[in-house]
């Protein structure tokens, strides 16, 4: 395996001081497909193509029992662990029913007070030894680069398992990224795709880790145009920034949020992430006007007729609920295309992409 090869030659420490883009690379197979999937910087638009095309065949095989079936027996004889240690709904629940699509047998550890890490068993043992009886590690943390790591531990080992990131710490969470892209795509189906579309990302963007990985995968398409709203406080930080300006991308910042619909092919909003907060209750007493980054049903009247609101979920006020019937809001499909985009990254990991493809074209065309 060409990542296994490459990550022996480096130490953690000199493997990690690399730019991500000189990283990305390592977690990739040498057909190109990812072996792991840790952080965005690794997706190549071709690859990006193929997954969504891939979610979509596989979205529309499920939806006949013959087609269920075939989707089930490919993996039949896997195992996955979804080793999650911060709170999760749809992430979790979308990757567990991509593996049962699959045919995976998911199995959990969301709670570590019931694993030996409460004997005092490193993370970093834990997750060793998952590889012993699962073939696929699926991990949501909240430490920054923990998963990056334990893709570069895993690969260095005699039982390699790929293992995907659902979330590390404020900083990536690429499954996501990949799933908001699959629903630009389907959402822009008919009016050019993604490419030459603008983006308006709202809330806060310093600690949301979806903003940032999809910030990094929207520069894979021609001319997207980037604004970040929000107030200086919750600002994207200077790392996608100096990333988007070697790109060439153009971005704007700005604390105008409501001024900047109608420039947007597609709003997207983040929930405060409080988590983070250093001190309890930081967050609620920032002081800038918190309305003027929620999106309301007078904000629906400056949107284009073309537009789509999205949100990775959970929401509190910031997309009030009678916009929710409105055509254009998508969250509700975007948070279910996360199932069918990661059923997709799974069977390409695991190289049975082209077997779906074969079934579709014979039987769903
Ligand atoms: C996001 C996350 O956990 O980063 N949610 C998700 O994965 N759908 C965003 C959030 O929690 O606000």
């Amino acid at each position: 395996m060409a990542q296994r090869r490459m990550m022996e030659e480096l130490s953690w420490d000199a493997f990690s001081s690399l730019p991500l883009e000189a990283r990305a690379p390592y977690f990739l197979q040498s057909s190109g497909r990812p072996y792991h999937c840790v952080i965005a910087q690794q997706f190549d638009r071709e690859c990006l193509d193929h997954l969504c095309d891939l979610a979509t065949r596989i979205r529309r095989i499920a939806k006949s029992k013959v087609g269920m079936d075939f989707l089930s027996s490919l993996m039949r004889n896997k195992r996955a662990m979804l080793y999650f240690t911060q709170p999760s709904t749809r992430t979790f629940l979308s990757f567990f029913s991509a593996c049962q699509i699959l045919g995976f047998s998911p199995a959990e550890v969301r709670d570590t007070s019931i694993s030996s890490e409460m004997k005092g068993e490193t993370k970093e043992d834990t997750i060793r030894t998952f590889s012993s009886f699962f073939d696929l590690i699926i991990m949501r943390t909240p430490m920054q680069g923990f998963a990056e790591q334990m893709a570069w531990m895993i690969s260095r080992t005699e039982r390699p398992v790929p293992i995907i990131n659902a979330g590390s710490g404020k900083d990536q969470h690429p499954t996501q990224a990949l799933l908001d892209i699959y629903t630009l795509e389907r959402s822009f189906e008919h009016t050019g795709g993604i490419d030459g579309k603008t983006v308006l990302f709202c809330g806060d963007l310093l600690r949301g880790r979806t903003v940032r990985s999809l910030s990094g995968l929207l520069t894979q398409y021609n001319n997207v145009k980037q604004i970040f709203a929000a107030p200086d406080c919750l600002q994207i930080g200077q790392d996608i920034l100096d990333m988007l300006k070697a790109k060439g991308i153009e971005y704007e910042i700005t604390n105008d949020f409501k001024g900047h619909v109608k420039d947007a092919d597609a709003v997207y909003m983040t929930r405060i992430q409080d988590e983070w907060d250093t001190k309890p209750g930081e967050s609620a007493t920032m002081s800038y006007k918190h309305e003027d980054y929620w999106f309301t049903g007078d904000d629906l009247k400056n949107l284009s007729p073309k537009g789509v609101i999205m949100h990775p979920l959970p929401r509190r006020q910031e997309i009030s609920t009678d916009c929710d019937d409105d055509p254009r809001a998508v969250y509700w499909r975007q948070e279910r295309n996360g199932m069918w985009i990661r059923a997709a990254l799974i069977a390409t990991i695991f190289c049975r992409d082209q077997e779906i493809t074969q079934y579709y074209m014979l039987n769903n065309r």
